[in-house]
């Protein structure tokens, strides 16, 4: 078990180390809680939450104030990971004083320890800004989901020569910017390879393969709490849908059958109590 709490530097340092960095998401106290007691690196509050937690279709109406009231709550639960938090859609493209200020908001009022954007070559100017505030930035490039009505869907990106080749400049772009770890999504494997041999910062994979520095996973996806949705990448560790939904139906009836609640699960009153009472009628 992990006894120092992770920090920016202290993800850097772990490439090439041959220690995998293992992050995943979360969204809230209780999911955090638990988590704090694994040894997990990186807790991610990404702007997934949209999709994961308040049912929207896609990232893009993820709000400042749902990043920051979801990334307070994880803060609450974690003592261990560092905490990085999703600048969500809007909150950033606009400029780069736009940019420094919200990766401040969530610094100030979420309480986190690093942020994240999407986005390579183009952010690197907000990224080395948000740097220069003290701020440290994860990037993510490949698949980006709030770029979604560009890229025409969910797909794998890089996978042609030309495209391949701007992703790696992103990755450079980042690093250069002062990026102090890069999410690749939803890239090839051999792409991942190569980035992740190229730059000096850790990689940090999901749908990229087996050789980048670090892996992440939706927290949902790998417990198996969304049961229409398994893409290729994810790999469920439980089935925790399954198991809530069987459970629900056992207390549905065991409240209908009168089996719950029982004397185990009935508070007592004292002896005298219950003579008292009954005196008094
Ligand atoms: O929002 C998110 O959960 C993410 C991860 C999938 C990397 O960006």
């Amino acid at each position: 078990m992990k006894t120092k709490r992770a920090t920016a530097p202290s993800i850097i340092a772990r490439k090439n180390t041959g220690k995998k960095i293992v992050a995943l998401t979360a969204y809230d106290y209780s999911f955090s809680r638990i988590l704090d007691t694994t040894g997990i690196d990186i807790l991610l509050v990404g702007d997934s939450l949209g999709m994961v937690c308040l049912g929207y279709e896609n990232t893009l109406p993820v709000t400042m104030e749902d990043m920051i009231a979801h990334t307070r709550s994880v803060k609450r639960g974690n003592t261990q990971a560092l905490l990085v938090s999703d600048l969500p859609f809007m909150s950033y493209q606009i400029s780069v004083e736009q940019a420094v200020s919200n990766a401040g908001r969530l610094m100030q009022e979420g309480l986190a320890d690093a942020v994240k954007l999407e986005g390579g070559t183009s952010e690197a100017e907000k990224v080395s800004a948000i740097v220069r505030a003290g701020i440290p930035v994860m990037g993510h490039i490949g698949l980006t989901p709030q770029s979604v009505h560009q890229m025409g869907g969910y797909s794998v990106q890089g996978k042609h020569y030309s495209a391949a080749r701007k992703i790696k400049e992103d990755a450079k772009a980042l690093q250069k910017a002062g990026a102090f770890s890069i999410v690749l999504e939803g890239i090839p494997g051999s792409l991942a390879e190569e980035i992740t041999k190229e730059i000096k910062i850790p990689t940090i994979g999901i749908g990229a393969g087996p050789h980048c520095d670090g892996q992440i996973l939706v927290l949902h996806d790998l417990l198996g709490m969304n049961l229409d949705f398994r893409p290729k990448f994810v790999k469920q560790y439980a089935n925790l849908g399954e198991q809530i939904q069987s459970a629900v139906h056992d207390y549905i009836s065991e409240v209908q059958s009168g089996a719950f609640p029982d004397t185990e699960h009935t508070y007592n009153q004292k002896e005298t109590a219950i003579r008292k009472m009954e005196e008094a009628v």
